[in-house]
């Protein structure tokens, strides 16, 4: 058996509406449980193993949800900011209510992969400097970018506070005037990626994430745009 809860909660936390909609749909008896109608708003159901029905549609339950976003520059990934539009501000009222949250930050002119959810086991198994999830950026840089930035990304660069970085595996895609690269890096300082080329005296122009562990960016997904990770994509973000 699971755990009991409230059907206003159950179905509000759903976005099937506000507590106070919620009860007056249950008072109009547009919800049913295990095919009996439930008047009252605080009838306490198991969500994950009773069968729950708003206004003839069989609700799925779910305690979590994950989605991948490719998160447009200009935007903040926090759930709340004084100033700016956040990420949480691009979503659904579906989504919203579940509480969800950025798995760790980009910048706010960064573009790309983000993956939010309000599952805190998977954010801090993601983000845990101990477990090392690699990231993968993808970047362009004014400056001509060298084999000698390949070693020393190899070797771990000295940041402008005198931190030493983890070796970064650093990919030359084209070196030019404004060069283009990909660089996968094992930690998350911050602002890392800049501050990586700027202790080679260089300076990013464009950011983007593309990978985070196994899980790569839906180039599908405009900027901005969002949806739910697949199980198989769930599964490729628990391993390593
Ligand atoms: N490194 C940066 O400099 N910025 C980001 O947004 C992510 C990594």
């Amino acid at each position: 058996m699971g755990k009991k809860m409230r059907i206003d909660k159950v179905l509000s936390n759903l976005g099937y509406g506000s507590r106070t909609e919620i009860n007056i749909s249950c008072k109009k008896g547009l919800v049913a449980v295990n095919g009996n109608v439930i008047k009252k708003n605080s009838t306490q159901v198991d969500p994950e193993n009773d069968e729950i029905v708003f206004n003839g549609e069989k609700i799925n339950y779910r305690k979590f949800i994950y989605l991948i976003m490719n998160k447009p520059a200009g935007c903040i990934s926090a759930t709340t900011d004084k100033w700016d539009q956040t990420v949480i501000h691009l979503l659904d009222r579906e989504q919203i209510a579940f509480d969800p949250f950025p798995v760790g930050r980009l910048d706010k002119d960064t573009e790309g992969l983000l993956v939010i959810t309000n599952d805190g086991k998977l954010s801090h198994r993601l983000l845990s400097p101990k477990k090392h999830v690699p990231k993968t950026y993808y970047a362009k840089i004014d400056g001509v970018v060298t084999n000698d930035d390949i070693e020393a990304f190899k070797e771990g660069v000295v940041l402008d506070d005198g931190y030493e970085t983890m070796p970064g595996e650093l990919e030359i895609l084209k070196s030019d005037d404004i060069s283009e690269i990909n660089l996968t890096i094992h930690e998350g300082k911050f602002h890392q990626v800049k501050r990586m080329f700027e202790s080679v005296g260089k300076k990013v122009v464009y950011l983007k994430r593309i990978q985070m562990g196994k899980l790569r960016l839906d180039e599908e997904l405009e900027l901005g745009e969002f949806r739910e990770l697949t199980k198989e994509e769930l599964e490729l973000l628990e391993t390593k």
